[in-house]
């Protein structure tokens, strides 16, 4: 064996490695694994080939704990949101009783999507043949089974045929689904980024609205942007006069958590000038930009005065749907008509700067088809987290 392959640390003989290794080969584990001043990164295959994502939603994001709601999506009782995970069709729904709970999106009956359209009711009924389940999942009642006129009711737990729960934990109004069950605790998933960005209370963070987007483009590729401060000089201008690129920095992964930041010089409107900032923020830390992201899809930019969820979902190997989420720091600022123009232009500055990203993320998957393409040429100073990212993923489908 060469040393590239032994050094990976990768159990080699594991199904899930000689699943990828079917896919992308022996080389291109080397590749994913080369370091960053040779051609690097994971191959062509992994951001074109559908049985390369089906590994990753079976091995990366059914087993993760991935984003799927903020409170502004399911507000009040009996508001239900579907989306699909790791390939998955779930739903999840406020109960009564104001807990958001998560199930798998399938009537016990014969197999129907139950929610298509996020919507708001007393009761989840399935549209085939309408067996009616309760907001906790309980079934309540199956209409003609027996026979026509008859209705079978149920109360409490014992029919057996209840919605199938998956596992759902709650952090500051974000709402995050396991799929398997089998992710560490949420908190712990999160504390490499809460113990980074200790000076801003999020308990404070309010959801004031949300935008979404299609991307012809890989969810690698959406990331890795992300990540990459060395697209600003040439693709976000307007990024540069906010903070110079001479007082950024790459970034870096601590564990499975990306961190950047940087300390602007002024505050600019849209970040931190119109809208009231966390509290107790020192002078230096009001002024901080951060964004982070906990491997695979929970990225966060953090502002003194905003908090701004970028959830990313793979829908194919070459399409990327994308929730844009906004939380601003308190009440007054989220509800008081004195602070609306300011929420608009906070909603429409990511609005622009996201749009000169999806172009570009669009040609970057356009050109990943081409065969003259073996690898990144990546950027010491700014690429090192996306370089790495390949890494993750690869680790992430191979480790048990
Ligand atoms: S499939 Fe749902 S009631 Fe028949
Ligand atoms: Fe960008």
């Amino acid at each position: 064996m060469d040393a590239t392959l032994r050094d990976t640390g990768l159990d080699r003989r594991s199904r899930a490695y000689r699943d990828a290794v079917s896919i992308i080969g022996e080389e291109g584990v080397r590749q994913t694994f080369a370091p960053i001043d040779e051609p690097s990164g994971l191959p062509n295959a992994a951001y074109w080939s559908h049985e390369w994502l089906a590994l990753e939603n079976s091995r990366i994001f059914a087993r993760s704990w991935v984003f799927a709601a903020s409170d502004g999506d399911l507000d009040g009782e009996g508001a239900m949101k579907p989306l699909e995970i790791g390939g998955t069709p779930i739903v999840l729904v406020r109960g009564a009783d104001g807990i958001v709970r998560a199930f798998h999106n399938v009537c016990r009956h014969r197999g129907t999507q139950l929610v298509a359209e996020p919507c708001r009711h007393k009761a989840i009924t399935c549209p085939y043949h309408a067996w009616s389940y309760r907001l906790d999942g309980l079934l309540s009642a199956r209409h003609h089974f027996h026979g026509a006129g008859e209705i079978e009711r149920f109360s409490g737990e014992g029919s057996g045929l209840d919605l199938l729960p998956v596992r759902c934990e709650s952090w500051n109004g974000c709402h995050f689904v396991n799929v398997s069950g089998g992710a560490r605790k949420l908190s712990e998933w999160l504390r490499p980024m809460l113990k980074r960005t200790g000076a801003f209370d999020f308990s404070v963070i309010r959801w004031i609205g949300r935008r979404d987007y299609t991307i012809a483009s890989n969810w690698k590729l959406v990331l890795e942007n992300y990540m990459e401060g060395y697209h600003v000089f040439a693709a976000h201008p307007r990024l540069i006069a906010h903070a110079p690129m001479n007082v950024r920095w790459s970034g870096e992964w601590l564990g499975h958590v990306f961190y950047n930041d940087y300390v602007a010089r002024e505050l600019t409107p849209g970040r931190g000038t119109a809208l009231p900032h966390f509290p107790g923020l020192s002078d230096e830390d009001a002024r901080r930009g951060m964004w982070f992201a906990c491997f695979p899809t929970f990225a966060v930019q953090v502002f003194a005065d905003q908090f701004v969820v970028l959830a990313s979902y793979p829908v194919a190997p070459d399409e990327t749907r994308e929730e844009l989420h906004f939380f601003v720091a308190g009440e007054a600022a989220a509800h008081e008509d004195r602070f609306a123009a300011a929420r608009d232009e906070l909603l429409a500055m990511w609005h622009d700067l996201n749009l000169e990203d999806v172009e570009l993320l669009e040609r970057l998957q356009k050109g990943r088809k081409s065969v003259a393409f073996e690898g990144s040429i990546m950027s010491p100073v700014w690429e090192g987290p996306a370089h790495q990212l390949s890494q993750q993923v690869l680790r992430a489908i191979v480790e048990e």
